[in-house]
């Protein structure tokens, strides 16, 4: 089982490495590619490295390697996630303008009709944003906005994290316990 993770320069960079941790815990190979601005939210926003991020993932990718196998429709995986994901990598996906790896490994996975998820964090949003997000659903993404809910009553900032990582898993059908889930039962 692997998943692509890419990483874009929005806020919310944390989401992208909490990710990248849960997927190494459940054994879950990852395979991750992030943009240039991704690099820096890293710094901006967390105590976190570049390095010790590109530590967590099974595989890096350079994001301007197109000879990468995440450039190939070919290569097998489970799909991708986008998290965070910028409106400048938003836009690029919804017109299938693949000029980085990130770009071209999403063109890929909505062509071979894998699951793709795009994690947004920005707000409020414009028409052209909303459009885009429009387009992608339309092509097969879902667009899963950072936007946690406050149900299983968040005791802090971790939590509301996990709520968002895990409704990303859910489209994946990855087992996980990182939010309780509104009065279900538990699977037996
Ligand atoms: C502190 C900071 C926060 C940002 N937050 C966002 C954001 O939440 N959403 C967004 O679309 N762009 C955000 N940006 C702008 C993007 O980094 C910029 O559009 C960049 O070109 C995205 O490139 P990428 O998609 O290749 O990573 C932010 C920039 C900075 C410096």
């Amino acid at each position: 089982m692997r998943l692509i993770v890419g990483l874009s320069g929005a806020s919310g960079i944390i989401y992208g490495i909490r990710m990248l941790e849960v997927l190494r815990d459940q054994k879950i190979e990852s395979d991750l590619v992030m943009t240039d601005m991704a690099g820096k939210m890293v710094g901006l926003e967390t105590p976190f490295s570049e390095d010790e991020v590109i530590g967590l993932a099974t595989r890096y990718h350079d994001c301007f390697d197109f000879t990468s196998p995440l450039a190939s429709g070919g290569y097998r995986n489970l799909g991708m996630v986008v998290l965070p994901c910028s409106m400048k990598t938003l836009a690029g996906i919804a017109c299938g303008f693949a000029d980085n790896l990130l770009l071209r490994a999403a063109d890929c996975t909505l062509k071979e009709r894998r699951p793709l998820v795009l994690v947004p964090r920005e707000t409020p949003l414009n028409a052209i944003q909303i459009r885009n997000m429009l387009t992608l659903t339309g092509a097969g993404a879902t667009i899963l906005p950072a936007a946690p809910g406050f149900y299983h009553r968040p005791k802090d900032i971790g939590e509301l994290i996990d709520h968002i990582v895990g409704k990303t898993l859910d489209v994946f059908h990855i087992e996980h316990h990182l939010y309780s889930r509104w009065k279900d039962e538990p699977l037996s």
